[in-house]
């Protein structure tokens, strides 16, 4: 008897320290907010989602979630769901694994397809392989007004030249990362430029280039700035020797009369 308990204790031991299978959030067929055209058959890296991955089969795109994590099982590190790994091409335990849809999930607790209420009309935006993307609350308005405004979260695309401008967002409170429409690059203000620059998921589309640059209000200052991609885009902050001003035009730090635009008395 007690060695059939043992072998049970046993068996449920293994049992659990497998990643469970059943499926509980929605697979998503069909999806366009993925170009799968031209892509191999096989799994892809989620725009926005560490727990969910693309599928492409036959050039058609498909939203997939990684299996639920078992809560009690430390390996799940907390939470909820197994993460999508590039490197093995599978769901995987979320301790070992980096989230690699983006830097973190920037529209927290929306997956496309899924509700969203009558009075969700800020979009989130975040930055993905080649464009700017967010989600939109896609409301029905039914013509009988007795019946419930409805609504599911899609995944749209800027124009391919724009890119996602979280200031262009309404005066009313907007929670954090919502609010926002599109917008032309120079338009954006330096603290996005940076942002979408030094986000991993725009790489692709930005080139890894080394740069100088001041802040906004550092103009005729000491302060300058240096990005180096090769430092996994981390800036440095830096500055001149004293008495001595950086010069943005000609990316070197030099004496007040030679900088144009400041005022040296
Ligand atoms: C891709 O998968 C589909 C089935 O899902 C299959 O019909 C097709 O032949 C596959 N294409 C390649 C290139 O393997
Ligand atoms: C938005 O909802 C309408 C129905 O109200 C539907 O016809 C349309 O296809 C939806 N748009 C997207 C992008 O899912």
């Amino acid at each position: 008897m007690a060695t059939k308990i043992i072998l049970l204790l046993a068996t449920i031991g293994a049992v659990v320290a497998v990643p469970h299978k059943s499926l509980k959030r929605p697979n998503h067929d069909h999806i366009d907010y993925y170009d799968c055209s031209g892509k191999a058959n096989g799994s892809y890296v989620h725009p926005s989602d560490c727990t969910r991955f693309i599928m492409c089969s036959n050039g058609n795109a498909a939203d997939m979630a990684c299996p639920d994590c078992n809560g009690h099982d430390p390996q799940c590190d907390g939470e909820a769901y197994l993460r999508w790994s590039e490197t093995t091409g599978n769901c995987e335990w979320p301790a070992d694994t980096e989230c690699v849809a983006g830097d973190s999930d920037p529209c927290p607790g929306i997956v496309a397809g899924g509700s969203c209420g009558k009075n969700d009309c800020k979009h989130c935006g975040f930055c993905t392989e080649k464009m700017s993307q967010y989600y939109r609350c896609n409301r029905t308005f039914p013509s009988d007004p007795k019946l419930e405004i409805t609504g599911k979260w899609v995944i749209e695309s800027c124009d391919s030249d724009l890119w996602w401008d979280p200031d262009l967002k309404p005066s009313s409170e907007v929670e954090e990362g919502f609010g926002g429409a599109c917008n032309k690059w120079d338009n954006l203000s330096p603290a996005t430029k940076e942002k979408w620059r030094t986000d991993k998921s725009c790489k692709a589309v930005l080139e890894e280039v080394c740069l100088w640059g001041q802040d906004e209000g550092d103009q005729c200052s000491e302060r300058y700035w240096y990005y180096d991609p090769d430092t996994m885009a981390v800036r440095e902050d830096l500055s001149c020797p004293t008495g001595l001003l950086w010069d943005q035009a000609t990316e070197t730090c030099r004496s007040c009369g030679n900088v144009a635009g400041c005022d040296c008395k």
